[in-house]
């Protein structure tokens, strides 16, 4: 059985006073649970986050890092600069950057192997648009994301690793996939990486993200193959985030 992780996604939210507020929220609800809890931060603010942290069992996590290690890359955040922080996570292949960003599979792989060279455990975000998923092509999207990763890191990698399928069309939109649809691909996801290495796949966390809030939580996460949460807007409300927290 693999370890439940909920891991918050600020996303581009927060103010040094807003974090305060907000951490000082999270902290002191996060006794006696059932689950590993992380939050994923924008880069201005890990320094204060890590201080805010220190001392609890909440871990942090970046956004995105860079596939370079160092040079010119104006602007980029290498996977050493989120080692300063103690960064303990980092999302790699965000379906923001991919779609706003036009990161690829072969970028987002090349991020994943970068995050784990710092020591740094990739959140590997997979997941299909509405389009892809009417069109009956979710399991071959998620694959070939899925498989660029493979390919590059290989399966040993996912010793360090966690997943998270996210559907586009439930993020940040309201619509959740019903705890059905969700356990379908991450049966799915998990029986690709038993391809490889079945002991290794029935350890892997594969996190469910989309719309996932206190109302749903508990049935979401009750599937046998849904080890926790990547959590957008709820992870903006403390008592939102710990009630899912408390979910698993
Ligand atoms: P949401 O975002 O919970 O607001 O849908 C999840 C995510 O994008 O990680």
């Amino acid at each position: 059985m693999p370890r439940k992780l909920v891991a918050g996604n600020w996303k581009m939210h927060g103010s040094l006073a807003d974090n305060a507020t907000l951490l000082a929220g999270v902290v002191s609800g996060v006794q006696d649970l059932d689950c590993e809890v992380a939050v994923c931060v924008p880069f201005p603010y890990l320094s204060q986050v890590q201080q805010a942290l220190s001392g609890t069992l909440i871990r942090l996590g970046a956004q995105n890092l860079s596939e370079h290690a160092k040079g010119a890359y104006t602007g980029e955040v290498s996977a050493a600069m989120l080692k300063d922080f103690a960064c303990a996570y980092v999302i790699v292949g965000h379906s923001e950057r991919r779609s706003l960003y036009g990161e690829t599979d072969a970028q987002v792989a090349a991020k994943f192997v970068a995050a784990q060279g710092a020591g740094i455990t990739p959140i590997l975000c997979l997941g299909e648009s509405l389009q892809e998923r009417e069109s009956g092509v979710t399991e071959a999207v998620v694959a070939r994301q899925l498989d660029a990763v493979l390919a590059v890191a290989g399966i040993a990698a996912f010793a360090k690793a966690v997943i998270a399928y996210e559907p586009v069309w439930a993020i940040g939109t309201g619509l959740t996939a019903t705890p059905e649809q969700a356990q379908a691909v991450h049966a799915f996801i998990r029986g690709r990486l038993a391809q490889h290495d079945s002991a290794m796949a029935a350890n892997v966390v594969i996190q469910y993200g989309g719309s996932m809030k206190p109302s749903n939580a508990a049935e979401l996460l009750s599937q046998p193959d849904i080890d926790g949460g990547l959590i957008g807007g709820a992870a903006l409300v403390a008592e939102d985030f710990l009630a899912i927290c408390r979910a698993v």
